[in-house]
Formats: C-alpha cells, sequence, structure tokens
C-alpha cells in the first residue's frame, strides 16, 4: 500500500520518493538502458516521484528517456501520475534572471518537459547574498509558467525565515533526517510548520547503513565503503557516536523489526516518515545495480508505538548532539 501526500494543490508525491544522486556516478556504474526500465518498474508499483538534481550526471537527461517511455507505453495521459522534482545547484556567483533562466531552460531540456514539477534550490555560500535574487527569479519563472513550485535543498532555519521575509513563496525545504540526525527538530521542523513549509528528508537510511546488512559487521575501512553515500553516512555515525554505538543502535532497531514483522529499514523509515512536518522520506536508488522496492513498500504500514520509541531514544540520547557541533540543518555543506 503505497502513502500519498499533497505537496501542493496541483502536486501530489509518493511519500517514498526515488533518489537520483545513486544515478550520478558515484555510486557503481548505472548502464542507462537498464536504468530506465528500472524506473518503469518503480513507477508501476506506485513508486511516482523522482529526487533529482542539475548536478547528478545524467539524472535529468534519465528522467527526459523515462517520460519518453513512459508515454510510449502507457500514453501521454500517465505522465501526469509521475512528479520529478528536480534541484538547481549553482556555483555562488551574480544570478541574473537570464542566468536563472539559462539554467531552467536546460533542466526542461533535459527532462523533455514544459514546466518542472518542483524546483530545489541549493545556496553554498550565504555570506553571497545573490541567492535572494536567484529565488526572485525562480519565482517569477514560476509565475511565467516554466515550473510549478519552488522549493529549497538544505537552507537552515535563520535563512528560511530571510527568505520569507522577502514574500518568496517556498513549499519545501529537503534536509538530512534520520534517526541518528535528528537536529532538524530543534528549529527547523517546528517553523516549517507553523509555515507550511514541507520537508523531505534524506539520508534516512544512512546510505544503506541503516539495515541488517551492517548489523553485527566490524567497523568498515573508509576504503571498503562502495559509494559516496556510505563515505558521506560514515562521518556522520562518527560524528554522532561512533560505530560501538551505532551497532547498539542496530540492535535495538532489529528488535523493533521483529516486533513489527519488518525489516531494520521499514523502522527507520517510519520513524521519519511519521514526524508531522515531513511530506516525505526520500531513498536512493541504484538503478538497475540493487532495488529494495517491495520491502520499501511495507514502511507505509509500519506504526511505532511510544515503547519503540523509548527504546530508540535510549541509545540516541548517548549520542554527540549534532546541532551543537555542526549547527542547524545544511550547515555541513557550509
Ligand atoms: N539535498 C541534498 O543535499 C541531498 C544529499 C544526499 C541525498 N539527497 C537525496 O536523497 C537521496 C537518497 O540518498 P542518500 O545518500 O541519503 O541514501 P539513502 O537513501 O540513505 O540510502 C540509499 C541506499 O540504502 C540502501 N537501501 C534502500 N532501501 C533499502 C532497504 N529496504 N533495505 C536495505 N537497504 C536499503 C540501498 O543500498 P544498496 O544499493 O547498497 O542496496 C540504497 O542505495 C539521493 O538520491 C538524493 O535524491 C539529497
Amino acid at each position: 500500500m503505497i502513502e500519498l501526500k499533497q505537496l501542493a494543490d496541483d502536486l501530489s508525491i509518493c511519500r517514498v520518493l526515488n533518489g537520483m544522486w545513486q544515478v550520478s556516478g558515484t555510486h557503481g556504474y548505472i548502464e542507462p538502458q537498464k536504468a530506465i526500465d528500472e524506473m518503469i518498474e518503480y513507477h508501476n508499483l506506485g513508486f511516482t516521484t523522482w529526487d533529482l538534481a542539475d548536478i547528478y550526471g545524467p539524472a535529468e537527461l534519465f528522467i527526459g528517456r523515462f517520460r519518453k517511455k513512459l508515454e510510449k507505453l502507457k500514453g501521454k495521459d500517465e505522465l501526469k501520475n509521475s512528479q520529478a522534482l528536480t534541484k538547481f545547484v549553482p556555483n555562488p556567483g551574480p544570478m541574473t534572471k537570464s542566468i536563472v533562466e539559462h539554467y531552467v531552460d536546460k533542466s526542461l531540456e533535459k527532462m523533455n518537459t514544459n514546466c518542472l514539477d518542483l524546483i530545489q534550490f541549493h545556496w553554498w555560500d550565504y555570506n553571497n547574498p545573490s541567492y535572494i535574487d536567484a529565488l526572485i527569479h525562480l519565482s517569477n519563472i514560476r509565475d511565467k509558467g516554466k515550473i510549478r513550485h519552488v522549493g529549497l535543498t538544505n537552507f537552515d532555519t535563520e535563512r528560511l525565515q530571510i527568505i520569507l521575509d522577502q514574500g518568496i513563496e517556498i513549499i519545501s525545504n529537503q534536509v538530512q533526517y534520520s534517526i541518528l540526525d535528528q537536529r532538524t527538530e530543534k528549529l527547523m521542523a517546528p517553523f516549517c510548520r507553523q509555515n507550511k513549509i514541507h520537508l523531505l528528508s534524506y539520508g534516512t537510511l544512512l546510505g544503506g547503513f541503516l539495515s541488517e546488512k551492517f548489523l553485527n559487521s566490524p567497523e568498515p575501512l573508509r576504503g571498503d565503503l562502495s559509494t559516496a553515500s556510505l563515505k558521506k553516512y560514515y562521518n556522520m555515525i562518527n560524528a554522532w557516536g561512533g560505530w560501538e554505538l551505532f551497532q547498539e543502535l542496530l540492535q535495538v532497531l532489529l528488535q523493533i523489526s521483529k516486533k513489527h514483522n519488518c525489516s531494520i529499514a521499514n523502522v527507520a523509515t517510519s520513524f521519519i516518515l511519521e514526524k508531522p512536518a515531513v511530506a516525505g522520506v526520500i531513498i536512493g536508488a541504484r538503478l538497475g545495480i540493487s532495488e529494495h522496492r517491495d520491502d520499501n513498500s511495507k514502511a507505509f504500514a509500519v506504526q511505532l508505538d511510544s515503547e519503540d520509541k523509548l527504546m530508540i531514544k535510549s541509545v540516541t540520547e548517548k549520542s554527540k548532539d549534532l546541532f551543537e557541533s555542526i549547527g542547524d540543518c545544511g550547515s555541513e555543506y557550509r
């Protein structure tokens, strides 16, 4: 049973989104034709929403090819049942109307569409205030019809407030959010609820660390970590409390998963899915290399109870405070 969520009146998404960073080239070789065939399989099972970016290698081109194939197989109307949420991640510099429009047009062309469902804007350097210019241009382009909605990724609460103060309309912010990394709860989640902004979470499975695969396994050497995602979240595990505490967490998650007759990944996904500010959890898909569709479809049915949450808390409260050491959402990028 797949769960849907209205991100806006005219944009409904699957609450487990397929993440496409995994096709960028740093998570193993992705064979394009196989990848497109797999995308059809995801779509057919109800996993109809894709999260991607202009900087994720061929991801936007894959969406374009996928849309052509979907139309051929099921007709033009079926395209309405697929959503592709891309990102605009420019190098910090002047953000003129023509520069911003140029990048939007490039995404439109690659994705074989005349309107982007959502463009999520990322900015590397808050000392450069041009991010406001970029967002004003994106809003104007939205009003002309080339973009349906404007969102953000990795913005902190302070800048989100500054953006809203400018009268810019934002529907979402994409941030790292997991059992391990709950920084979001300090400022971001309450702020978003108050301002009707949806959170989309990534890193919820820590690149696959939050699964049976790593249970009871010795601490990996950095060289053993085969994807950019595992490397990224191994650093996060170390910043959080280290491998031994992480194994303790996996043991507790195993117990909870057995009680609910589901996987550890399902527990980790459900834990975030049920947060009131969260519209969806993005789970990376190494298209054509591995897939966990059947397992991930079970996450929607898992309902963690207060006993489960207390068990999780008994481990997470032993960890370091990531908000104190890293800062608010997105600070790890700056
Ligand atoms: N905005 C940003 O800055 C940002 C940053 C990072 C990610 N993201 C987005 O979030 C997406 C997710 O990426 P992520 O790096 O955070 O990875 P993730 O979703 O935490 O982990 C994905 C990996 O988890 C494993 N997995 C998935 N389902 C599983 C299951 N049911 N059981 C066991 N293992 C399972 C798979 O590993 P195997 O393939 O090895 O089986 C998969 O490759 C990205 O594609 C991207 O769209 C955004």
